[in-house]
């Protein structure tokens, strides 16, 4: 798929843009601070109803102003003229509102995977280089594009978590004795409420990463010359020993998760947390022998992030939907044959939106477009 036309209202730094794009490759070019990566951002909000910059959606909406829209058209493919128009309006002060061809969405998350994009930015260094929430993001992000449905999922998790804990919470500042009973029920149903959704997202999370594993290996090795072997790991406080060969992995996982959960329960009333669940688990990285974070170099760790990036897009497109890929800011770091070799990779994808603040960091693409980002305004540049 690939978007058409892209229409933004006092979204960030833009009053008004109205942009007519192509499938193939187009580049924003435009001086640090002009707008490039709100545009694409705009994009990435639509696809996921989210952004990877900011929590709350004060920063999204221009300053001044009381609500953002953000608009775009998506062709189903190049082959398939089918349209759908997304819209997203974004206001202090109330839920967004979503609108799929004019009509009203009851949520905005019912938006999720109507346009499927993978973005790599700047900030995925974190990837490498952060903490586990940053490598559940990554591993997240990448089963929500692959089946839009586990956004749901995914929040129905943190909604249970929040609540068992608020329980936990209460109950490690309560003596033992009053309405104690009640308590127990209610951890109880928490708890099964907790593996069940819990397992559904370990499942997830565990298949992605296997099937991903094999297209970020070979993504890192058209990127790095050297040195080019790279492994991921799924790390788990819950003992997943042998849980891929039953019958039912969902069924065992949430088997497992719970019986975590019971041996966990006396340090867990003491604590007032959850200790064990999806939650707490890491990815493991590797380089070589190595684990990347705290051993690999700068353009070690951004190459392998780009990998994983690129490795879940293709994975996208392996499972048969083409998403659009957006890459911010990726080629300045880059050493001049790996800016070629990831131009290379990319070459074949329907629709790639490249940032730069310097043009000649990225190389040319046949037929591509490139586009003047200057102080919240774009231009269309002559060839
Ligand atoms: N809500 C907002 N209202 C007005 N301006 C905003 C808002 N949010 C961000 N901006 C402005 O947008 C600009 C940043 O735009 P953006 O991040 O797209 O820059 P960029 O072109 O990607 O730059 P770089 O090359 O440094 O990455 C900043 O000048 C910032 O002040
Ligand atoms: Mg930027």
């Amino acid at each position: 798929m690939f978007v058409t036309a892209l229409e933004l209202t006092d979204f960030r730094n833009y009053a008004e843009a109205h942009l007519a794009l192509t499938s193939g490759v187009t580049v924003f070019v435009g001086a640090n601070g002009q707008g490039k990566t709100n545009l694409v951002e705009a994009i990435e909000y639509l696809s996921t109803a989210s952004s990877h910059r900011v929590s709350s959606i004060v920063p999204l909406i221009r300053a001044g102003c009381e609500s953002a829209l953000v608009r775009a058209r998506v062709r189903a493919g190049r082959d398939d003229d089918r349209e759908i128009l997304l819209e997203l309006e974004i206001a202090q002060g109330r839920q967004n509102q979503a609108r799929l061809n004019r009509a009203p969405l009851p949520r905005p998350r019912d938006l999720v995977g109507m346009l499927r994009t993978v973005v790599f930015s700047p900030v995925d260094l974190a990837i490498v280089r952060g903490d586990p929430a940053d490598r559940r993001r990554w591993i997240d992000s990448l089963i929500v594009t692959r089946w839009p449905r586990m956004a749901g999922v995914k929040q129905d998790y943190d909604k249970v978590l929040k609540q068992r804990n608020a329980l936990l919470k209460a109950m490690s500042g309560r003596c033992a004795t009053k309405g104690a009973g009640d308590d127990e029920f209610s951890l109880g149903i928490w708890d099964e409420q907790l593996a069940g959704v819990g397992a559904e997202l370990l499942h997830a999370r565990l298949d992605t990463l296997a099937d991903v594993r094999p297209f970020a290996q070979r993504a890192y090795e058209r990127i790095a010359p050297v040195n080019n072997r790279i492994d991921a790991r799924y790390v788990s406080g819950v003992d997943l020993d042998g849980v891929a060969d039953a019958a039912d992995v969902r069924a065992a996982l949430q088997d497992r998760l719970l019986g975590q959960l019971r041996s966990l329960r006396a340090e867990e009333l003491r604590r007032g947390v959850t200790l064990a669940g999806p939650h707490r688990d890491d990815v493991e990285l590797m380089i070589g022998e190595l684990p990347a974070k705290g051993y690999a170099s700068h353009g070690e760790s951004w190459s392998l992030a780009l990998a994983l990036r690129l490795g879940g897009f293709e994975l996208v497109r392996d499972d048969g939907t083409e998403p659009v890929l957006v890459l911010d800011d990726v080629f300045a770091e880059l050493d001049a044959s790996r800016r070629e070799r990831l131009a290379d990779a990319i070459r074949g994808a329907e629709q790639v939106l490249i940032t730069a603040a310097v043009g000649a960091d990225v190389p040319e693409f046949p037929a591509e477009r490139r586009f003047r980002v200057e102080a919240g305004s774009v231009a269309l540049e002559e060839a």
